[in-house]
């Protein structure tokens, strides 16, 4: 259940406004299948990124009701506002003073639309650390370390992954943790400098949502293999990212990626998000990396675009690979790295 649940139920509504910014992530091991309330299948972990941003300001009002408006960059977004309205609705049950508040939500990417970057991971972050901050200004609440997790499960019941997006770092989720929120990982110095070069191959709307491809896994034939694979990779991702050993990280990274759209060839209702130049990166990643040494491995969120995952020791020869072997496949090329994690502002 919600924690802290029993302080917030008495709140009285007052106008505030709350800015944050939080940062989007790219997953290591997978989470593709859930069960209700967004509660994964398996446990998954992921990298935060430092440049790949959502800010968001958003002003509370108290009102008769609920009411709900999102801008977009500046520009209204019916189809946000409603997505919103439902979110917060839901959470009202919980959060009564919910019910009687004018919610206006003012945001915007720091990085393009259909680049392959998870805007729902950054965006559901930033707006859940906003209406946290809303809830502990209310019961007069300090900000302390139980902030983060209280935001990163808010995130949670509006987009999975978003619960990750709440710390720097790495963050895992799921089972060996929590199913509820999303904890900080520690790890070796070594992956405090990785990159993640985005090829972005297609920035065309995807053809499958990612909550369509989730639903794919109930009655998937290789369903609980899948779950098995992906808590096995969780647990030794975990320990190859303690002891610093890039090798053993970058082999599961590839196999979770290769997993997820596995999954999505052979789900009830097979669809690939693949472009043949995905494929055709794939090979060419491979291949330099056994011609040189150079510990640069791919993964892939749920869409055509490539992220090279590398520490910046290789970074001078990655860029310059990227340039003259990759860079015809991409509409473009988005640098990103590690990053600290949510901001206020
Ligand atoms: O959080 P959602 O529902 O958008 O699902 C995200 C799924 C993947 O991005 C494919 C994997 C992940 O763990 O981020």
């Amino acid at each position: 259940m919600i924690p802290l649940l029993s302080e917030f139920k008495i709140l009285q509504p007052q106008s505030f406004t709350s800015h944050w910014i939080a940062p989007s992530n790219i997953a290591f091991v997978k989470y593709w299948g859930k069960r209700e309330n967004q509660i994964p299948a398996n446990s998954s972990l992921s990298m935060t990124l430092k440049e790949c941003l959502t800010k968001t300001k958003t002003q509370f009002t108290p009102s008769k009701e609920l009411r709900v408006e999102l801008l977009l960059s500046g520009e209204r977004n019916d189809a946000f506002s409603t997505k919103m309205f439902n979110y917060v609705e839901k959470l009202a049950s919980y959060y009564p003073v919910l019910n009687q508040v004018d919610i206006r939500v003012e945001t915007e990417n720091t990085f393009p639309h259909g680049a392959g970057i998870a805007s729902s991971a950054s965006g559901m972050a930033a707006f859940a650390l906003t209406l946290t901050d809303y809830l502990y200004h209310l019961s007069s609440r300090e900000r302390t370390k139980d902030f983060f997790q209280h935001a990163s499960y808010l995130a949670r019941l509006g987009s999975g992954s978003a619960c990750r997006s709440l710390y720097g770092g790495f963050t895992g989720w799921g089972t060996h943790i929590s199913n509820d929120y999303a904890v900080p990982i520690d790890v070796h110095d070594l992956f405090q400098t990785l990159n993640d070069s985005i090829l972005v191959i297609s920035s065309e709307e995807k053809k499958v949502s990612s909550s369509a491809g989730h639903s794919q896994m109930k009655g998937h034939y290789f369903a609980e293999r899948r779950f098995d694979q992906a808590n096995d990779h969780f647990a030794r991702c975990i320990s190859a990212l303690k002891t610093g050993d890039i090798e053993a990280v970058g082999t599961i990274l590839e196999s979770e990626a290769l997993a997820l759209h596995a999954m999505m060839l052979t789900s009830p209702k097979p669809f690939t998000l693949f472009h043949p130049n995905t494929i055709k990166g794939m090979n060419i990643v491979w291949q330099f990396r056994q011609d040189t040494k150079i510990p640069v491995y791919f993964t892939l969120d749920a869409g055509p675009n490539l992220h090279l995952i590398y520490p910046d020791a290789h970074k001078k020869n990655v860029l310059t690979f990227i340039n003259s072997e990759l860079n015809h496949l991409c509409e473009m090329v988005i640098h990103d790295r590690v990053g600290d994690g949510p901001t206020p502002c």
